[in-house]
């Protein structure tokens, strides 16, 4: 059988220096594991468009397409903010997404008790904290018709459009459902269906899906902002949690805090089914490229590491070797190794990001 195949797009920024920790587990897999992946490697965002004056050339879109599935550190950076829309790093991302039709986007957020005193909220508000958001990520006013930057009379208006049809909410909506019924069987689907007539329609045809298919979850509903406030508030309340494309993006990154730091949070981006019946897909930490730390060895790799984890997990079938990864997180967490987002106002000395890599490739080392 062919090994499994990889595209690697590293990106901007810490991208590079959090999946340089990846590919030393990837290694360890081959060498320790007898499990080779096919890696290609290949650019996207801003070093993209330093170099082909795209940040996705269409050469790495196929290449994207062909693969087993894609990993993606992170794109962007202050020397792009000015580069013409068309062309900004985030630009080459959000093409790999809606060209591989990557509709579901899997957002655990999960507190390690190792980290469970490092949340700015309350110890006993996210111990054993173990929610997923499932974010739609090929729609809504990321990417509905009209938008742009208009003349209206004297004065320029500036115009995007949140559109969503029935059945890109239905299959985001099944999605949830599936993953709920392998976790704890409860949805609260989030909108904001009091002012937003798509709203409206995403809460219907969510309701709709449910009674048809899935009577057997528990699903509720709430307003998105409404959301966003019981999720600082007791966030154990949620199991699985769907909204469309902007409020997931919003609420991740508030989720991120829950579990200590926006370095800790993974994702799946998942598609339809391939010829080998698993999905098309792309896995990214939440984070971005840090301009602000980049090139300091000072990133944190762990959501990378994660997002790496479940790869194994969802495109290669590999469940246990997913939990053994996760578990060498675990481990080193606990053993009190900490890069620098991981630092209390007390202090004390943080490792760098190959040191962490390091760790955790000690502690698989251990688990065998
Ligand atoms: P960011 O996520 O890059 O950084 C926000 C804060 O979190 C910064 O203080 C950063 O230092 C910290 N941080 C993020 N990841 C970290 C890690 N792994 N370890 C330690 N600290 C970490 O968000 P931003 O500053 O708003 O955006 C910077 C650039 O990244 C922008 O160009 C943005 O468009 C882009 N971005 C890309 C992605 C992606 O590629 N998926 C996601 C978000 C933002
Ligand atoms: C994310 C990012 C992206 C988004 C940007 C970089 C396009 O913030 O993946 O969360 O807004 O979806
Ligand atoms: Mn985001």
């Amino acid at each position: 059988m062919a090994n499994p195949s990889l595209l690697i797009l590293a990106g901007d920024g810490i991208g590079p220096e959090v999946m340089a920790e990846v590919k030393k587990i990837i290694a360890w897999f081959g060498t320790r594991r007898g499990v080779t992946f096919d890696v290609t490697e290949d650019l996207v965002g801003g070093c993209a468009y330093d170099k082909h004056g795209t940040p996705l050339h269409d050469d790495t879109m196929a290449k994207a397409q062909a693969v087993d599935a894609v990993l993606l550190g992170a794109v962007g950076g202050p020397q792009y903010d000015n580069l013409d829309f068309s062309v900004k790093p985030e630009r080459g991302l959000l093409r790999l997404r809606k060209e591989m039709d990557l509709y579901s986007n899997l957002r655990p957020a999960q507190c390690f008790d190792a980290l469970a005193d490092f949340s700015s909220l309350k110890k006993e508000v996210v111990a054993g904290l173990d929610i997923v958001i499932v974010r739609e990520l090929t729609s809504g006013v990321y990417f509905g018709e009209p938008r742009g930057i208009f003349t209206e009379g004297n004065e320029r208006v500036g115009i995007n459009t949140q559109r969503y049809t029935e059945s890109e909410i239905a299959r985001v909506a099944r999605s949830a459902f599936e993953l709920a019924r392998r976790r704890n069987n409860k949805v609260c689907s989030m909108e904001k269906a009091n002012v937003m007539e798509s709203g409206i329609l995403w809460r219907q045809v969510v309701q709709e899906i449910h009674d048809k298919e899935y009577p057997d979850v528990a699903l509720s509903h709430m307003y998105a902002d409404a959301g966003a406030m019981q999720l600082c508030r007791w966030p154990k309340q949620f199991d699985v949690i769907v909204t469309d494309n902007l409020f997931g993006d919003l609420l991740s990154d508030a989720a991120a805090m829950l579990t200590g730091s926006l370095g800790m949070l993974p994702s799946a981006s998942l598609g339809a089914p391939m010829a080998n019946g698993r999905p098309k897909a792309l896995y990214e930490p939440v984070h971005g490229s840090a301009p602000d730390i980049a090139g300091q060895g000072k990133a944190n790799p762990i959501a990378c590491i994660l997002s790496f984890a479940m790869a194994l997990r969802y495109s290669f079938d590999m469940g246990d070797e997913a939990t053994r990864v996760e578990k060498a997180v675990e481990k080193v967490l606990a053993d009190g190794v900490r890069t620098a987002d991981l630092m209390g106002p007390e202090g004390g000395t943080p490792v760098s990001t190959a040191q962490m890599g390091d760790a955790i490739l000690a502690a698989l080392d251990a688990s065998l």
